[in-house]
């Protein structure tokens, strides 16, 4: 039998587990880990920490039997999902996440909402009757893709966003509508066109490859290489690719996406601690896009998700026996877990923690 090199998360069950962050990487051990808790995560595989070298040794390709078990993975996750790769009535769109085996806190690339062209945009506009998600949803992931494959720097989108606000005369993003969103989608893919010469690619197929190869590639960019010699992270261990079925936090004001930590970080108090957007998707909460909420006023708009929330990263703290720092998505209501992590402290809440961790009886004094 050939080597396994694909690991399927989802519906219950995991291929991985948390102990095999050497190949699945942080992120994905983690998802493994969380999904046979049968903790709500969105399903996806995991392309192990192996293809990455083999990607390097190989001239910067996939070899074709790797390919191959990916593409197998790919139909299984759409028939666990219920959509299709580039369906234009309902689409599946995926986040192709990187992860190695220790934490680089945002040192590689994510692109999200892959899958869009100018056909499944509509698509999932009608589907959810929601055209300024879906356009929303497009605008992010022309610029993510440009910027992660193409190298066209995001500052560039980011500009002619800012300046089709200013047009319209509004200060937040939320006060653009549909039609302005389209409208800047357009300028995206004109920008695109202008700096490659080439049309935004529209394939689903060609969108994946390319991504997952961008994901690969980013183990080796500069900031990813000096974090590791900051840190003494081997150069030669590679990064996971994490595929997963997208959830959606900017559907609408049921929707909302956040980090945090399940004790405070600096003082190690035992306090839920964390910061959220209503209608966002996730990158927006660390990019200061708006000014988060306080995790606690969850529990004022969102009672039941905060309730479940807070149960479930306690029980992932004392499964892990850590601080869990993690990250989650509220898709109409319904919260999914999409991250977690031990949790980077400082030492004197490292400290504190573990004592407390004693007297709560979550580990023994030995631990
Ligand atoms: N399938 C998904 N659905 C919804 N949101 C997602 C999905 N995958 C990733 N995200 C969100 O996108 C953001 C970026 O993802 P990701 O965790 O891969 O990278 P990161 O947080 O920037 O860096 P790190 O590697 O340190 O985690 C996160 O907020 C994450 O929760
Ligand atoms: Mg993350």
């Amino acid at each position: 039998m050939a080597i396994k090199r694909v690991y399927f998360f989802g519906g219950g069950k995991a291929e991985g587990h948390g102990g095999m962050k050497d190949i699945l990487g942080g992120k994905g051990a983690g998802l493994a880990e969380m999904t046979n808790l049968r903790v709500p995560v969105p399903p996806g595989f995991t392309i192990g920490t192996e293809v990455c070298n083999l990607f390097y040794k190989n001239r910067g390709k996939i070899p074709a039997d790797v390919n191959r078990e990916i593409a197998a993975h790919l139909a299984r996750l759409e028939r666990g999902a219920g959509k299709k790769f580039g369906d234009a009535k309902n689409p599946l769109l995926v986040s192709v996440r990187s992860g190695a085996r220790f934490s680089m806190p945002g040192m590689m690339d994510t692109i999200l909402n892959l899958g869009l062209n100018d056909r499944t945009v509509q698509g999932l506009g009608k589907k959810t009757r929601n055209d300024r998600f879906a356009y929303d949803s497009y605008r992010r992931f022309l610029m993510m893709f440009s910027d992660v494959v193409l190298g066209i720097d995001k500052e560039h989108f980011e500009d002619l966003f800012e300046q089709k606000k200013f047009e319209r005369g509004v200060a937040d993003d939320l006060d653009m509508g549909a039609e302005d969103l389209k409208d800047v989608c357009g300028k995206f893919k004109s920008l695109v066109k202008a700096r490659t010469r080439k049309e935004f690619p529209q394939d689903h197929k060609v969108q994946f490859e390319l991504a997952r190869d961008a994901v690969f590639k980013s183990w080796n960019n500069e900031r990813a290489r000096y974090y590791r010699r900051a840190n003494n992270i081997p150069d030669d261990i590679g990064t996971a690719v994490n595929v997963q079925a997208m959830v959606f936090g900017n559907m609408g004001n049921d929707c909302a996406t956040g980090v945090g930590f399940t004790r405070n970080p600096s003082t190690g108090g035992k306090e839920f601690y964390g910061e959220y957007l209503i209608n966002a998707q996730g990158e927006d909460v660390v990019a200061g896009i708006r000014t988060p909420h306080q995790i606690k006023d969850l529990k004022k708009q969102m009672p039941g998700v905060f309730d479940q929330l807070v149960k479930i990263t306690a029980r992932l703290e004392k499964h892990f026996k850590e601080v869990q720092d993690f990250e989650f998505t509220v898709e109409s209501g319904k919260l999914y877990m999409l991250q977690t992590r031990a949790g980077k402290r400082t030492a004197a809440a490292a400290v504190k923690i573990a004592v407390d961790m004693v007297k709560e009886k979550l580990i023994s004094k030995e631990e």
